[in-house]
This record gives structure tokens, C-alpha cells and sequence, in this order.
């Protein structure tokens, strides 16, 4: 990420005068897919690209906003009725609004932005931009009073209240907490977490995109959320105290089998192995079993790919040519309907599967897919 390039557009665009430059990364996730949401647990960790925003209180009470990247520029008003149309505004809009309604004094400001998370790719650039956004307006207007689990939970409701995604609180978490080299397994219900240094001797991490562009707000990842409370909602019936499916185990599923929609069932089902997933792939790091991981996360595919759905045939063709090349561990990675897949491969056969997926892939559908090393961040932070 170039400081320099985005405080020469700032200067440029504005009028000469510089501000405070803030970054907020990307995220990749070990194991946990779709589990944040319900209650479950997450391992996530923050990676080396992401957004790099620059700010300026202008004195007025408008925020005059320049995306580098789009060369769009937009202004807005601060009140719940000035939401801009542009839909990279509104993130930066709903920020505004979310600190707003925790007690921040938010005034207009000048700001210019620019990212290196490809969009799209399952790596969260959208939690990087709020999570930016955030931490600069907690800093510039706040006094630092909102501590980091409400920042994160700033960019959740904006992707609620302004965009329409019924996210979890993984990515932004991530973006937030991030620290380098090591993941954090987060229990998305007690929202306690750890860190777990992770330096796999002998293996990579490596994302292969599969250029298919994700579309969260196309409603089907409500939709899946929605799956997951029905069944929450046929399971209290007979269990107290149920309020996620991180509450039910495969044994309580089965029980409403009658009672709930065949697809519902297979979306639950799919959440129900994948929160216990991450504690096996847990015990299995802290063993130095990557073998055991590598596995875990062939299931996961296999569960967000014929459970829950959210594959597609670009990500099960990347994953099974991991799986040809003796790849140790390899899954669709995010919110799923495209985007990257997260490859844990031994160092040996590093090159042979990056030249293999590349040349069967260009075959198959016509055109290459990008690769990125993932090199494990600190979170949020100011720069200047
Ligand atoms: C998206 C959401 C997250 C999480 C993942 C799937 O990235 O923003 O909250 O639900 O999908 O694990």
C-alpha cells in the first residue's frame, strides 16, 4: 500500500494542505465460514493489503470524499436524509452515521481513499474501508473513546443499516485486531478471542482468485442467515436457552428434522460441523498437525460447496486441482459466491500447483486467476 500516492491525490484534489492518513487491512480466514453469525467460532487473520485512507476536518458540515481508485467524487451531508448514492459513499456515510449514533461529534471532513484489497475477492476490502473510516473519525472527533470491539461493530452495522448485508462480525473484527503473524480464533458469541502465532514450517498460504466477482448483498447471504435462524427458532422450541446454532448439536438438528425446510436442514447441518471444525483445526495447530488442518479445510469446501451452497464451478475447479496436486489443505474462502480460494501448501509443490491451476484454469474458462501470498498484518492504524 503507497502513502505517498494517496497523500499526492489528497493534496491534489483538495486544496494543498495535508491530513492524518490512517490503514485498515483485508482479511483471510483460516476455517470458520458462515459461523460468526451464529455465534460460532472464527480464524481469521489480517493480511498486508487493504485500504489507506487520508483525512481532514474541513471546517464545514459536509464530508467531501474522493475515491482514487473509481476517480469519483462525492459529497454528503452528515443527517440520517443526506445518504449519498454511490455505493462506496455509503460506507464511508455509514460510518459517520454508526459513530454518530454512539455519541461522536462527527463534523465534515475532506477525505481521499485508495486500496489494494482486490474487490470482491472474499478478502473483506468493503470491512477495510469501514474499519479505516472508523478508527480516523474515533481519533479525529472522538478522543479515542470508542474502544476497538465497537469499531468493528461500527463497520458491522453499517454493512446492516446502510448497505443490507446481514454480515457477522468476523471481518471486521479482523481488520480492527489484526496483528501480525499470528491469527485469532474469535468465539463470536462471548466475542472473547486469542491470538495464535502462525508460522507453518514447510507450508505457504497462498489465495487463488478465481476472478468470479462475490456479491454479498445479492441476498442470498441473508438468505443462508435467515436458514440458520429458522432452525434456531424450531430448536428452542424443545431447548431452552438456544439462541444460536452454536447452542445445537447434530443430535437437536435432527430432532425438528420434520419441522423445518429440507434446505434449511443442510444449511444448518453444514454450520453445526464447521464451528466444531475450528476447534479441531485448533488442537491440530497446536500440535503442529497440518495434515489434520489441510483436511479440515477439504471438508469445509465440501460443506460450503454441498450444504450450504455458496460455491461455485470456478472454486470447485480450483479446488479440486489443489486437491490433484496433493495440496494439503485447500477451501473457498469468505462469504463464498465467488472470490478466493485459501491453499495451505507444503513448499515443495508450491510452484507445480501455482503453475498447474494457473495453465488448467486459463483452459477451463479462458482466463487466469490472480494469486496472492498472504503474509499475515497488523489491524487498523495511523500512519501519519
Ligand atoms: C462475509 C461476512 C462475514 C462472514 C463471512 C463468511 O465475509 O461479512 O461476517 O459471515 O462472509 O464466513
Amino acid at each position: 500500500m503507497d502513502i505517498e500516492f494517496v497523500r499526492s491525490r489528497f493534496i491534489k484534489h483538495f486544496d494543498g494542505t495535508t491530513g492524518s492518513v490512517y490503514a485498515s487491512p483485508g482479511r483471510i480466514n483460516l476455517i470458520g465460514e458462515h459461523t460468526d453469525y451464529n455465534g460460532g467460532f472464527v480464524f481469521p487473520g489480517a493480511v498486508d493489503k487493504g485500504m489507506i485512507i487520508e483525512i481532514k476536518p474541513n471546517g464545514e458540515d459536509k464530508v467531501k470524499a474522493y475515491s482514487i481508485d473509481l476517480k469519483d467524487y462525492v459529497e454528503f451531508g452528515l443527517n440520517e436524509e443526506d445518504a449519498p448514492r454511490a455505493s462506496w459513499a455509503r460506507y464511508i456515510f455509514g460510518v459517520c452515521r454508526e459513530m454518530i449514533k454512539r455519541g461522536v461529534e462527527v463534523k465534515g471532513f475532506n477525505t481521499a481513499f485508495a486500496g489494494d484489497v482486490p474487490l470482491g475477492a472474499g478478502m473483506s476490502s468493503s470491512a477495510a474501508l469501514e474499519s479505516a473510516y472508523a478508527y480516523a473519525i474515533n481519533d479525529l472527533f472522538g478522543d479515542n473513546k470508542i474502544d476497538k470491539f465497537e469499531l468493528a461493530k461500527v463497520g458491522q452495522a453499517t454493512e446492516h443499516n446502510y448497505i443490507g448485508v446481514k454480515c457477522g462480525i468476523m471481518d471486521q473484527f479482523a481488520s480492527v485486531f489484526g496483528k501480525e503473524g499470528s491469527l485469532m480464533r474469535l468465539d463470536c458469541r462471548s466475542l472473547e478471542y486469542q491470538y495464535f502465532p502462525f508460522k507453518p514450517e514447510g507450508y505457504r498460504l497462498v489465495l487463488v482468485d478465481s476472478v468470479v466477482k462475490h456479491e454479498l448483498a445479492s441476498s442470498a447471504y441473508n438468505k443462508r442467515r435467515q436458514s440458520c435462524e429458522n432452525v434456531v427458532a424450531a430448536i428452542a422450541k424443545k431447548h431452552e436457552g438456544v439462541q444460536f446454532l452454536r447452542d445445537c448439536t447434530l443430535e437437536m438438528l435432527a430432532e425438528v428434522k420434520e419441522e423445518v425446510s429440507a434446505e434449511d436442514y443442510m444449511r444448518a447441518e453444514y454450520v453445526i460441523e464447521e464451528i466444531q471444525r475450528v476447534l479441531d483445526v485448533c488442537d491440530a495447530l497446536e500440535k503442529g498437525d497440518y495434515e489434520t488442518v489441510g483436511q479440515k479445510m477439504f471438508e469445509t469446501h465440501h460443506g460450503m460447496s454441498k450444504k450450504y451452497e455458496v460455491s461455485c464451478e470456478e472454486l470447485d475447479f480450483l479446488n479440486d486441482v489443489a486437491f490433484d496436486c496433493g495440496v494439503t489443505g485447500s477451501r473457498v474462502m469468505g462469504g463464498g459466491f465467488g472470490g478466493c480460494t485459501i491453499n495451505l501448501v507444503k513448499n515443495e509443490l508450491y510452484e507445480t500447483f501455482i503453475t498447474t491451476a494457473k495453465e488448467r484454469f486459463k483452459e477451463k474458462f479462458g482466463r487466469s486467476p490472480k494469486v496472492y501470498d498472504v503474509v499475515i498484518s497488523d489491524g487498523s492504524r495511523k500512519l501519519l
